[in-house]
């Protein structure tokens, strides 16, 4: 235990007096930074193969400290590694303990690097694996969307707008519309990847290093696409975290939506689609309820996302020139944010191939609204009446409709033709549902033969899962 003694902290070297041990549990990120250790220990050693190829270790140096690394990682994750606040954070955690176990050589391990370009190169490395891994999670939720639309390709039920009715869509079309919100997502997770995968390692402490470090050579270790060109500017913005957050935040946003439309879907008073039961819990009083939890959980967790990406914006907009302690505070609205992510997109993936979908349901649904309404004014407009005019007289319709409780398609000739004289019989071709969407045949357009081909594009655009 070193709380009673600064000197045995890696910088203790300028301390006469010991660290308060309230400061000390303030001060420390190891109890949630220890998730980078993987990520450290790969920078560590890519960075020692680097100082032995410039003469600062010597070969054995570097073996003793490539071994002594491994047994560190075997110990971490057999759970008999021992992670020490007073060593405050994963950094000075494992480079004690490699010191204890090797020697000198493991005092040598940190020349040329400070924790500051440090703890910036495993938050990259940790963040562009994790985009990697979200991208893949995106591509199986995108695949399960584009699925369920190619089964539901010719399934009916009313578009909304308002939440009102408004006219016939395919469902096959709207799951492909989330399909699109997500492959943007997607995208824009793509674009943030490239500025993470940048290295900062080198820039040391804010100034760089007086040794003749090989740059080009760590970032080819560990795979970075390009080395940071200003050392104040590596060790200290987080510009990276905040654009993953906002992306995560689009990614959620999206989620969110769409578990709101599976809520409302699965009322009684909607009743478009059931829940499988796997996804759905009861009420302790209420015999006959089945809940929605799990889009409701989703639509909640985008709150912490959100959350997290104002967290990292505010904690950056105070910070003057280069590294700031506030930095530390990073972490964990990132590490938070990739996990609710990920957690919601295995849910999600999981949740719609079990969906099912009430297609009786949905198109009685869109016969009751008045959903053709526009294609009937079309119709008019066809027919040589002016656009206002021809809306004019649906509305009339429409109102003759809801007092006599029956649908455009439910009137005879006769009647329509009392405020349209233009109508003919080929009208009621012109006033199923199938008719409607059928005549929206063009690119991006809701018409079934359209869908196809819209199904084929996603697929193309989707990696092979
Ligand atoms: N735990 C610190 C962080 O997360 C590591 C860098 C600390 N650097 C320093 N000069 N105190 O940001």
């Amino acid at each position: 235990m070193s709380h009673d003694s600064g000197a045995e902290k890696p910088w203790g070297g300028r301390f006469s007096e010991a660290t308060d041990r309230f400061v000390e549990i303030f001060t420390a990120s190891v109890d949630f930074d220890r998730r980078l250790y993987a990520y450290d220990i790969q920078g560590s050693l890519a960075h020692a193969r680097m100082l032995q190829q410039i003469g600062v270790l010597t070969a054995a140096e570097l073996q003793a400290i490539e071994t002594g690394l491994a047994e560190i990682r075997t110990a971490i994750e057999s759970g008999d590694f021992s992670w020490l606040i007073e060593f405050e954070d994963v950094h000075m955690n494992i480079e004690a303990r490699l010191t204890e176990r090797i020697g000198d050589a493991g005092k040598k391990l940190h020349t040329g690097r400070s924790r500051n370009d440090q703890v910036a190169t495993d938050m990259r490395l940790y963040l562009r694996d994790q985009i990697d891994q979200i991208l893949d999670d995106l591509a199986s939720t995108r695949s399960a969307l584009v699925d369920l639309a190619e089964r539901e390709v010719d399934t009916i039920l009313p578009g909304f707008t308002h939440l009102q009715v408004a006219q016939p869509v395919t469902f096959g079309h709207h799951m492909l519309a989330w399909q699109e919100m997500l492959a943007r997502d997607a995208e824009r997770l793509r674009d943030c990847r490239r500025r993470v995968n940048v290295m900062p390692l080198g820039s040391a402490a804010l100034a760089g290093t007086s040794y003749p470090i090989d740059r080009a050579l760590t970032a080819r270790l560990l795979g970075f696409d390009a080395i940071s060109e200003n050392s104040l500017d590596a060790v200290s913005d987080r510009d990276f975290i905040i654009e993953f957050c906002a992306a995560a935040s689009l990614v959620m946003m999206h989620l969110s939506r769409f578990a709101e439309e599976l809520i409302i879907w699965s009322s009684a008073q909607f009743d478009f689609i059931e829940l499988s039961d796997s996804f759905c819990t009861g009420s302790s009083i209420m015999p006959q309820k089945k809940n929605p939890d799990v889009p409701e959980l989703l639509r909640g967790k985008s709150g912490r996302v959100f959350g997290s990406l104002v967290s990292v914006l505010t904690l950056m907009k105070g910070q003057p020139l280069a590294y700031n302690k506030d930095n530390q505070e990073d972490k964990e609205p990132l590490f938070d944010t990739v996990d609710t992510v990920r957690g919601s997109l295995k849910v999600f993936a999981a949740m719609i191939p079990a969906l099912h979908v009430k297609r009786e349901n949905m198109k009685a649904s869109a016969r009751r609204g008045f959903a053709t309404a526009t294609d009937l004014a079309d119709y008019l407009v066809r027919h040589g009446t002016a656009f206002r005019d021809a809306h004019e007289i649906v509305g009339k319709l429409v109102r003759y409709g809801i007092e006599r409780k029956k649908d455009l398609s439910e009137m005879t000739l006769t009647e329509l033709r009392q405020f349209g004289g233009q109508i003919n019989d080929d009208i009621f071709a012109v006033l199923t549902l199938e008719g409607s969407v059928a005549a929206r045949n063009h690119i991006g357009g809701t018409a079934p033969q359209q869908v196809r081909a819209a199904i084929q594009r996603a697929r193309g655009h989707l990696p092979p899962v």
